[in-house]
């Protein structure tokens, strides 16, 4: 990676301000997934290491601009504090007058989270005095938050005008791994994409297929490509609009995209839908794709076999129905057993493989979901960019 991470630079006894990505699902006012905590907690222990004095900072959800008090960060607070054993500080607030003072207050080896970021509308319009004030809370900027590094906001871009800027570990690791399948993959390359809508992942569909050896397609996106084919879909999820680029898609790529040639059908969109396999072509009217059939996890199982590099974002259905979730988790075992470097887009791929039990069993589980995509598609990631060249 050619930008300075926190190892390029002296942060001994000096007030570090961290852009964390803690946009973490909650529940009843608890964490439910801290894989996102988790992540940053190298960064974290380095700093204090280092006697830095941490000040961490995140948006969670998107309350756009307004403060939500559903969407605060102090339970993020408390679940961090368990995690690193030692307490952390928790502001309601995170710039102005309350948050200098209690900064002012700090000590080297103290942990600090501000309130979220996007209570304020002037974080996502990237607002130069707004990201002045976050700067001038430290010394040093350090972004760790690859999740929201497609974003060009006040914390992610804005604050890098006022403080030296560098990456933290998970940035480092998070470039390193998707860097490796982008740009040096070991062949055979298989990319597999999966997800609601194709409209979204145009980008990282004709990218990909400028890379990738084969590229196996399901989840909701692979409806629009059956119709596409001319098959009936019934009241599978389809995006009419894009039928012609996934004619063109199919056209360009020939035989390195492969498509269901089974599904999973349901009576209706719900976890006890009546459920049955046909083959793609014949979906009754009334019935809708939910996920890819057993044929299906055949045919990709063994397009996979000799695959050294995979890269995974999107689900093969919807696997949070017990009953359509089979496709999606048996790709997940395939992965698990494979020789090769597997490479997992954050969202929903990295929830899927956390729930089959098979997360230690892959090469690495990005924490960026739009992020990845946007990385994978071959786009400069704007909180990258604004990073210390080394
Ligand atoms: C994510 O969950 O992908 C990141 O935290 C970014 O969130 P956003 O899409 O609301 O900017």
């Amino acid at each position: 990676m050619n930008k300075k991470t926190i190892k390029d630079i002296d942060l001994r006894g000096r007030r570090v301000l961290v852009r964390v990505d803690f946009n973490v699902p909650l529940k009843e006012g608890e964490v439910a997934d801290d894989t996102r905590i988790r992540a940053a907690l190298p960064t974290i222990r380095y700093l204090l290491e280092q006697e830095a004095v941490v000040i961490l900072m995140s948006h969670l959800g998107r309350p756009k601009g307004k403060v939500v008090p559903e969407l605060s960060l102090s339970p993020v607070a408390a679940h961090l504090e368990a995690l690193l054993g030692r307490p952390v500080a928790f502001v309601e607030e995170c710039v102005g007058p309350e948050v200098e003072a209690l900064v002012a207050t700090l000590h080297p080896g103290d942990v600090l989270l501000l309130e979220n970021l996007r209570f304020h509308p002037e974080e996502t319009a990237n607002d130069p005095d707004f990201a002045a004030q976050l700067a001038s809370l430290a010394d040093v900027y350090v972004n760790d938050a690859f999740g929201a590094a497609h974003r060009a906001h006040a914390s992610t871009v804005g604050v890098t005008q006022y403080l030296p800027a560098v990456a933290g570990f998970l940035m480092e690791k998070e470039l390193a791994f998707l860097g490796q399948a982008l740009q040096n993959p070991r062949r055979p390359y298989v990319a597999i994409l999966g997800g609601a809508k194709i409209s979204d992942k145009i980008g990282v569909i004709r990218a990909l297929l400028g890379q990738a050896d084969t590229l196996l397609i399901g989840g909701g996106m692979a409806n629009t490509f059956l119709l596409a084919q001319g098959y009936e879909v019934g009241d599978s999820l389809v995006e009419a609009d894009s039928v012609p680029m996934a004619r063109q898609l199919m056209a360009e790529a020939g035989q390195r995209l492969l498509l269901p040639e089974d599904v999973v059908i349901a009576d209706q969109f719900a976890a006890e839908a009546e459920s049955r396999v046909v083959a793609a072509d014949a979906v009754p009217a009334g019935w809708r794709i939910l996920d890819i059939g057993p044929a299906t996890v055949a045919r990709y199982q063994q397009a996979l076999a000799p695959a050294r590099t995979v890269v995974w974002n999107g689900p093969m259905g919807v696997f949070e129905f017990p009953r359509f979730a089979e496709g999606t988790f048996a790709i997940a075992r395939a992965l698990a057993g494979l020789d090769a470097v597997t490479v997992i887009g954050g969202g929903d791929s990295a929830a899927a493989v956390q729930q089959a039990g098979l997360a230690d069993k892959m090469t690495h589980i990005s924490t960026g979901g739009g992020a990845s995509l946007e990385f994978l598609e071959g786009k400069e990631l704007p909180g990258v960019v604004a990073l210390m060249d080394r």
